[in-house]
């Protein structure tokens, strides 16, 4: 049985990215999410990676908005004004590998722990961004060291995660979900334009699977189009 009620509420975290405000205009017009709040850097209540506490009091400023059934995570980072993805060994470096973590691992993972408290213990769903290229068993061409290995950490955390809640939480399902490339900010210097598909399309196709997950899928890491990745 879907997870999805007929009626629900739904956070999206990350609401000023791409992706993140695709989910915003597709779940303003979907009439089954009767609440919808989005949370970013910048928002009234703000949630910053670089800055950890901001987590928990965000989730705590928020928690009269509770409960809800539906939360997507979609803050990433994967270049910024001083870091490209590493091609080589040689371009590894502790800041640029220690900052990856800080937004891609440790952040959605302390998201995770304070938000989880916000959703409905009846039926809910965390979906968080992950990233194909963070399969450790699906890695052919190497490189981007920083950012395979802070999603491969974010897939571990979630898995131990979920298995934990199917004890604390068994009507919850916590998912990782690869959004295939998008024509984003991300991807931009990476031929995103030319090679990734419009947002709308990517948040379009994320819902579709997420509005058939079931409780026996918590702990997966799935594409946009429902298939189970390695890990
Ligand atoms: N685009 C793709 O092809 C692709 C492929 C695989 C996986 N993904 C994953 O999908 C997710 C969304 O990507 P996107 O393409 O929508 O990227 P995007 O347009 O660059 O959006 C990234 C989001 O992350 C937020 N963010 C970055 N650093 C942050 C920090 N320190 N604290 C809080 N928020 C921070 C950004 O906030 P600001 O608006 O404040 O900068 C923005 O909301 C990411 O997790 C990414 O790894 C994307």
């Amino acid at each position: 049985m879907s997870l999805l009620p007929n009626s629900f509420r739904a956070l999206v975290i990350g609401s000023s990215g791409t992706i993140g405000s695709a989910f915003m205009d597709l779940l303003k017009a979907t009439p089954a999410c009767t609440e919808l709040v989005g949370i970013h850097r910048n928002s009234e209540f703000p949630i910053d990676y670089q800055n950890p506490e901001s987590i928990e009091s965000c989730a705590t400023a928020l928690y009269r908005a509770a409960p809800f059934q539906l939360i997507i995570n979609t803050i990433g980072v994967l270049h910024t004004d001083k870091w490209t993805p590493e091609k080589r060994l040689d371009d590894l470096n502790a800041e640029q590998l220690m900052e990856l973590m800080t937004v891609n691992a440790i952040g959605p993972a302390l998201t995770i722990r304070h938000f989880s408290k916000l959703l409905d213990p009846a039926n809910s769903i965390l979906v968080t961004l992950s990233a194909k290229v963070g399969s450790i068993e699906d890695n052919r061409l190497g490189g981007w060291y920083s950012y395979r290995t802070s999603k491969a950490a974010l897939n571990m955390l979630v898995k131990t995660t979920s298995i934990e809640w199917a004890r604390t939480k068994p009507n919850t399902a916590l998912i990782a979900m690869h959004p295939g490339t998008v024509n984003s900010r991300l991807s931009k210097p990476f031929r995103g334009e030319q090679i990734g598909r419009p947002a709308d399309q990517a948040a379009a196709e994320i819902f579709s699977v997420i509005e058939k997950l079931q409780k026996e899928d918590t702990g997966s890491f799935l594409t946009y189009s429902g298939e189970k990745i390695p890990w």
